[in-house]
Formats: C-alpha cells, sequence, structure tokens
C-alpha cells in the first residue's frame, strides 16, 4: 500500500522503516530539512539497535523521506507520529499534531480517500478532534497507540504484545480489512491479537498501560525503601512476588525510579484528563510522587554516608534514562548529577553510548554560565572516569557493569563505595574485593 509517515523521531522512523520492510511503498515526511538529510543517506538520527541496517536496505527505493507535505497527497494511510511533549501545566502539548493536521489538510484531495491513524500519544478525545479538523475531507481517523521501547524500538516493531486500533465505527469491516489484512498483515499471520475498539477507549489503553507499568515501578520502590529498613531483600520479594503470574516479574526491578521521553509525561498527562473530568486521580499521582521522591531517598544515602558531601568527587556511570539509548529525557543519571552539584560536589560522568556522552556534554555546556560546566566532565573511559574519585554511582541497568574489572576499578578510586542505583551489580561479588556497596533495598 501507499504509506505516509509524519513525523521522523522514535515512533514515526521505526513505523516508516518497518512498513517499508513489509513491502509497503513508504514516504516519511518531517519538517526537520538535516534530519531529512541525513535519512535519505540512510543515516539514522537516533541511535537504535539494527535500525540503519533496515533503513539503508529500504531508503530510495520504497522507502523516501521529505519535508515536502505533497507528496502525502497520492497515499492512502497516513500514520501521524509527532511528538506530544509535555507543556508546563502538565497536559500533552498537541500543537505538533495539530500543526501537521493543518499541513496535512493543504494538500489532501477533498475527491480522494484517505485514512489518518494517530501513533503520537494523545489525550482522550484527540482524534475526534482531529476528525473535526478534516470536516470535508472524505478522511478517516483511527487512533492506533504506539508501545515500543527505546532501545529495543525495531525489536518491538516487529514482536508486538497487540496491535490496538481505535475506529469511529467500530463495525468498520472495510477499515478493519485495509488496517489488520494489508498494513499489517505480517502481524496478523503471527497471530498477534488485534484489540479493536472504539478511538476514546485506544487512546486510553496506551495512557493505562505506561502509568500501569510505572506503578508497578514506583511500588517495588516503595517496598524496596522498606526492605533497607527491615534487612531485607527486595531482589529477592520481587523475585517472589514476579513468579505469581498474576503478578508477573517485569518492572518490578527497584532503583532510583523511572525516567525517560514517555512515562514522566504520561503519568502526568493522565493525573491532568482525571483532573479535567473532576476525578481525583489518588493512586496515579502517588505512583509520580513516589518516583520524585525516589531519588531523594537515593541522595540522602549518599549523604548520610559520607555527612559533608562538598569538594568531593563522584563517578556517575550512566548518562541516558537507561541502557542502549541516548536519551537524556527525564534521565535520573542527569537529575542526579544536578543535585550533587548543587551540593557542591564534581562529577565524573559516563555513559556506554557514545551519543549519550555527546548529548550530555552539550546539555551542560549549554548550562556553563550556570555552575555546571565548571563541575561536570564527561569520559570516554570507564576506568579514566573512576579514577581517584570518592565514590562511583550507578544510574542505569546495564549488565554491562558486571563484566568490567572490578578488580582494577578498586585499585583506581580513591574510596571503596559503591552506590548502585540500579541493583544491577552483584553485591556479594563487589564486597569481596573490599568495596562497601548500597543498593536501594538489598
Ligand atoms: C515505555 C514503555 O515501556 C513502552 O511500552 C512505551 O511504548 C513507551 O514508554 C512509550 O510510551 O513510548 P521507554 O520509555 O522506552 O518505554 O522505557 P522503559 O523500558 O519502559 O523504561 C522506562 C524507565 O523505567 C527507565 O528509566 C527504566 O530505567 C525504568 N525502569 C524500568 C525501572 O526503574 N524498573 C523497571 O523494572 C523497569
Amino acid at each position: 500500500m501507499k504509506v505516509g509517515v509524519i513525523g521522523t523521531g522514535y515512533v514515526g522512523l521505526i513505523q516508516a522503516v518497518g512498513l517499508a520492510s513489509f513491502n509497503h511503498e513508504v514516504i516519511g515526511v518531517d519538517i526537520d530539512t538535516s534530519k531529512i538529510e541525513k535519512l535519505k543517506r540512510g543515516i539514522s538520527p537516533l541511535h537504535e539497535e539494527g535500525l540503519e541496517e533496515v533503513l539503508k536496505k529500504h531508503v530510495n527505493k520504497n522507502l523516501i523521506f521529505s519535508a515536502d507535505y505533497n507528496l502525502l497527497k497520492n497515499t492512502d494511510v497516513i500514520f501521524l507520529c509527532v511528538g506530544t511533549p509535555q507543556d508546563k501545566d502538565g497536559k500533552a502539548n498537541l500543537s505538533f499534531l495539530f500543526d501537521a493536521a493543518e499541513n496535512l489538510k493543504r494538500v489532501l484531495d477533498k475527491k480522494e480517500e484517505y485514512i489518518i491513524v494517530t501513533k503520537s500519544t494523545v489525550p482522550v478525545g484527540t482524534n475526534r478532534k482531529l476528525k473535526e479538523i478534516f470536516k470535508g475531507f472524505n478522511v478517516k481517523v483511527v487512533s492506533n497507540p504506539e508501545f515500543l521501547r527505546e532501545g529495543k524500538a525495531l525489536y518491538d516493531f516487529y514482536n508486538p504484545d497487540r496491535i490496538v486500533l481505535g475506529f469511529e465505527n467500530e463495525k468498520d469491516e472495510k477499515l478493519k480489512d485495509i488496517l489488520v489484512n494489508s498494513i499489517y498483515k505480517p502481524f496478523k499471520e503471527k497471530n498477534v491479537p488485534f484489540v479493536i475498539t472504539n478511538l476514546e477507549t485506544a487512546e486510553l489503553i496506551k495512557y493505562a498501560s505506561n502509568a500501569f507499568l510505572a506503578t508497578k515501578i514506583s511500588f517495588i520502590n516503595e517496598i524496596a525503601k522498606l526492605c533497607d529498613k527491615v534487612n531485607a531483600n527486595v531482589k529477592k520479594v520481587a523475585e517472589g512476588m514476579g513468579l505469581d503470574p498474576r503478578i508477573g516479574k517485569a518492572f518490578l526491578n527497584a532503583g532510583i525510579g523511572w525516567g525517560g521521553s514517555c512515562f514522566p509525561k504520561d503519568v502526568k498527562a493522565l493525573i491532568k484528563q482525571f483532573e479535567e473530568n473532576n476525578i481525583e486521580p489518588i493512586l496515579i499521582k502517588a505512583t509520580d510522587i513516589v518516583n520524585e521522591k525516589q531519588l531523594e531517598y537515593f541522595l540522602e544515602k549518599i549523604e548520610n554516608y559520607y555527612k559533608d558531601l562538598k569538594e568531593r568527587t563522584f563517578a556517575v556511570l550512566g548518562l541516558a534514562f537507561k541502557p542502549n539509548t541516548d536519551d537524556l529525557r527525564e534521565s535520573r543519571g542527569i537529575k542526579l548529577i544536578e543535585k550533587l552539584i548543587e551540593k557542591k560536589v564534581k562529577v565524573k560522568g559516563f555513559d556506554y553510548v557514545e551519543k549519550a556522552r555527546e548529548n550530555a556534554r552539550s546539555y551542560f555546556s549549554l548550562k556553563e554560565n550556570l555552575i555546571y560546566g565548571y563541575n561536570v566532565v564527561i569520559l570516554d573511559d570507564l576506568y579514566e572516569t573512576v579514577k581517584k574519585v570518592d565514590g562511583i554511582i550507578i544510574t542505569v541497568e546495564d549488565d554491562k557493569f558486571n563484566s568490567e574489572n572490578w578488580q582494577k576499578i578498586a585499585s583506581l578510586v580513591k574510596e571503596k563505595v559503591i552506590f548502585d542505583g540500579r541493583n544491577i551489580l552483584n553485591k556479594e561479588n563487589i564486597e569481596s574485593l573490599g568495596f562497601k556497596y548500597f543498593g536501594v533495598g538489598i
């Protein structure tokens, strides 16, 4: 089929590349011309495993990138994949989405039939508003929320747990046929479950899923605090809980809380949707509060150990919000560095992902006029990073830390202390090397 994708960020680029690999004719449109130029040359602006390979295979063949909306005129299905970042008041900012819709309106042919599918995460009711924008056009609006994880985005595209489709009319068999049997045919063949519902339900499935996962993490983080007090081990608590299939073991890893471009903004946007409907979001608000307090709790652990943090130097291992990504948005590591700096601490930062280090360098140098630039240095080598530090702080759950030479690290640091904000290291091994080890709830 002839498919258009508006927006070439995480969601849009993966969608464009993925659908091209299903042999659809795909046009990816973005107003960011520098991104388009890169994509035309087969260069991925995102750090995402395997993406560039598939991109190179299809680009300039059945996958075209352009900044020109006119090319979308001859497509059948158009996916809206622009960002919906958090606004000042916590609401989702829909200006990119509505701008894209207005741009699209200018080029679509009133006599032709189009299907416009929203993949961006949008508050309940947004797709109905889109329908209003396209009044007078022969347009069907569909909500098709995205569930991919950064760092594993391409894998998640090819291996979805479910495909959610919200229709204006749930009984629209023609629409169902196009999306299920044509656009997403390979998923139908793999027996991926399709959830077909109305627009509002589909929109809410996305928010409810992210808020539930965030709640699972906040729940175990709260339990971890009690574990610290009563000599229990939160890893074992999570294991014991997770073996119950009604609970499941995923997203029960305690630590310094959730970050990223999705959970923080989506939890806040869901809270707003409750408030706008005059319902108190008791549980979801608590999920958010627990997350904010978790970082303070971890910082207190560090302060309690050293008493005075002033003039100390720490190695912070982990700059992005999680492993295998260069994304610093709402990164707990970055937030922690900022809090440490306020306490007159010097920080040596490291991340396994080169682009994450680059992003952190520009993030902190942008703040050079403030205190940041002078107190943070981002290094390319882990062993250089830990040299002569008063303590090591781990902020991402990267298993690669376990393959490092901790004997060598022990010989490089000034003081053998580790604050493992992700409970990722093997405590016994680390302690056997003479380190003092502090995790979260273990
Ligand atoms: C999340 C969801 O997992 C995806 O399903 C969803 O599509 C995506 O948001 C989105 O809305 O676009 P992502 O933000 O890429 O994906 O990251 P996750 O892997 O979910 O991790 C989020 C945060 O939770 C990270 O900071 C991670 O360190 C933290 N986390 C995760 C924990 O603290 N404990 C856990 O057990 C799991």
